[in-house]
This record gives structure tokens, C-alpha cells and sequence, in this order.
């Protein structure tokens, strides 16, 4: 059964990462019959969906979908899109006008993002509830920013935002059709194998390796993405290479930073690397973001 998808569905959160503005050079290097249609397309690593959104739109002959993250508040945000996105929509509408209506008195604004916070990191509210307020953080805190402590709590400042778009209905609902046909699961990257048939593309966005002690910014969870990790991500590379299925890969190319490394030429070798421009978006030193080269690695 193909899905059938209205093509207006975006990221509905801002995500350190997003992968908007490498999709040209993404789709240059799908698989040579990908648009004939019939693949399952695997995206473990998936975040704000930027890949996902546009893959589905852009391609609704693919016969399955399956996304994955270990963030256990995105991936219950995802499943409260797809299976109550009039509800949710409702809760942070809500909670849209009671923000809006602060107006520019930036202590009841602050009161009102500082008092959400403390509920979203309770923990105790019903599903729907949790995914509104986790959407209205993500829209109203510094920089659109995921932090959190060791104790899984949320700790991001307010943002300088005049009127940010909180509730944006028409995306929530575009973005439930989509996830209708989408298996959406939460956990380690390791677990999406099982969801592989013969034709089958992943695409990995994993946390990219920091280009220098400063730079890091991949504190989407609560536990560091390292040098080990990406090693790990490798090994599972190859095995999937080994069963006949076709992936992607997109990493930081730490070979073009100041303390220079071939970390991901060596390690994927004898796979294929090419180097593409992208900017940056989330760097908090506002003079660091410029182009970089990014590495995109195919086994096809
Ligand atoms: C670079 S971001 C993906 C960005 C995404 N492509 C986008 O456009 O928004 C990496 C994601 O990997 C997730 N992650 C970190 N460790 C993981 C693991 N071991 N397994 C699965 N997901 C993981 C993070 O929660 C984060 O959402």
C-alpha cells in the first residue's frame, strides 16, 4: 500500500541539526531507483523530521516508513501528533492565547514559560498535555534549544521571541495524516534493523562529532553521543551493508577543523564520502556560524 500524503507537512519543532538545507544534496545522491517506488525508508536518528517531511512528500510511491529517536519526549510528541492532533492542537492553542496575551510585559511572559517548565519536567500530565507543553518550549525557549540535566530535567532559559507561532494547526494536522502511516518507535538506533525488507534506505543523521571542544552541541539526550558511539554506528553500517540494504549517512567533516582529524575518513573507508556546503544553524557563538563542509557517505 503507498501513502498518500498532503504535501504541506514541516517540521513542527525547531532541532539542532535540522537537515532543511541539505535536502538538495541529499536527494542527489538517493539510490538510482528509489523514485520507482516500493522502498521502506528507515530514519533512526530522526529529530525534527526535516528528511522525513520532505522524503514523504516528495516521493509517495515509498511503501513504508519507520522513524526512530532515543528522545523519549520528541518520540511521545510524534505519537500524540498522529493519534490526537485535535486535542493537542486545542491544549496549546490555549496555551498560545495565554501567552499572547502578556502582550510585551516580558515578567508574565517569563513567569508563564518558567511555570510551563516546571509542569512539562512534573511529568505528570496526560500525554497529549506533555507533547503541547514540550511543543511550546521548544517555540518559545533560547534559541529553540533541547537541554537537559541528569536528572532528564528541562533547563533552557526563556527566548528573546516577540510573538513566536506556537500552535501552528494546519502543520499539525498535515503532519498527523502523514505519521498515520509512519512506525514510530523510541530507543536506540541498534533497534530499527528488524523493520528492514529487501528494498530498504536508511538515512542516519546521527549527533554529529564535535569540530572542536567549543563547538559541541549534541546534548539532545541524556547521554553523549562520543567517539564510541559513532564507532558503534559504523559496525551496525556494516552489518546492514553485509545484508544487502542501502543506507545514507550525514556527519560533521572534522577533517577541515582547526585541530584537524580523519576520524570518518578512515572509518568509512571503504565506503563512499563526498563533502558537501552547509551552514550551520545552531552554534552558540552567533560569529562561528558560516559554511562547513558536511560529509554525506553512501554503501551504494
Ligand atoms: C542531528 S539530530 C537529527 C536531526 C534531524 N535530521 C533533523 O532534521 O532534525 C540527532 C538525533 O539523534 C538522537 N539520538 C541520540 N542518540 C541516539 C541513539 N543512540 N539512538 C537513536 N537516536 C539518538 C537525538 O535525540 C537527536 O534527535
Amino acid at each position: 500500500m503507498s501513502i498518500s500524503i498532503p504535501s504541506s507537512a514541516k517540521p513542527f519543532l525547531k532541532w539542532a541539526g535540522g537537515k532543511t538545507q541539505l535536502i538538495g544534496e541529499i536527494e542527489k545522491r538517493l539510490p538510482a531507483n528509489f523514485a520507482n517506488g516500493g522502498y521502506t525508508y528507515i530514519e533512526p536518528f530522526v529529530g525534527s523530521g526535516a528528511v522525513l517531511f520532505w522524503m514523504l512528500s516528495t516521493y509517495p510511491n515509498i511503501k513504508r516508513a519507520v522513524i526512530n529517536d532515543v528522545n523519549e519526549d520528541l518520540i511521545g510528541t510524534y505519537k500524540a501528533i498522529a493519534a490526537n492532533a485535535k486535542e493537542l492542537i486545542g491544549t496549546l492553542g490555549a496555551i498560545q492565547e495565554n501567552y499572547y496575551s502578556f502582550g510585551d510585559n516580558q515578567q508574565k511572559k517569563a513567569e508563564y514559560y518558567y511555570k510551563i517548565r516546571d509542569d512539562f519536567n512534573s511529568r505528570s500530565k496526560d500525554k497529549v498535555t506533555h507533547a503541547a507543553l514540550f511543543i511550546f518550549l521548544n517555540r518559545t525557549c533560547f534559541n529553540g534549544l533541547y537541554r537537559v540535566n541528569r536528572n532528564n530535567e528541562f533547563n533552557v532559559p526563556m527566548g528573546a521571541y516577540k510573538k513566536p507561532t506556537i500552535c501552528d494547526s494546519a502543520n499539525i494536522i498535515a503532519v498527523s495524516n502523514i505519521l498515520k502511516k509512519v512506525d514510530i518507535l523510541c530507543g536506540d538506533f541498534e533497534q530499527t534493523e528488524q523493520y528492514a525488507s529487501s528494498e530498504s534506505l536508511f538515512y542516519f543523521d546521527p549527533p554529529y562529532k564535535p569540530l572542536n571542544s567549543t563547538s559541541s552541541f549534541n546534548a539532545y539526550a541524556k547521554t553523549d553521543f562520543n567517539d564510541h558511539q559513532q564507532v558503534r554506528l559504523k559496525h551496525f553500517c556494516s552489518a546492514l551493508d553485509a545484508k544487502g540494504y542501502q543506507w545514507m549517512l550525514s556527519n560533521s567533516d572534522v577533517r577541515t577543523s582547526p585541530n584537524s582529524s580523519s576520524f570518518f575518513d578512515e572509518l568509512y573507508a571503504q565506503f563512499n564520502i563526498s563533502r558537501v556546503k552547509a551552514t550551520r544553524r545552531i552554534n552558540s557563538n552567533a560569529q562561528k556560524r558560516g559554511e562547513l563542509n558536511e560529509l554525506l557517505i553512501t554503501n551504494y
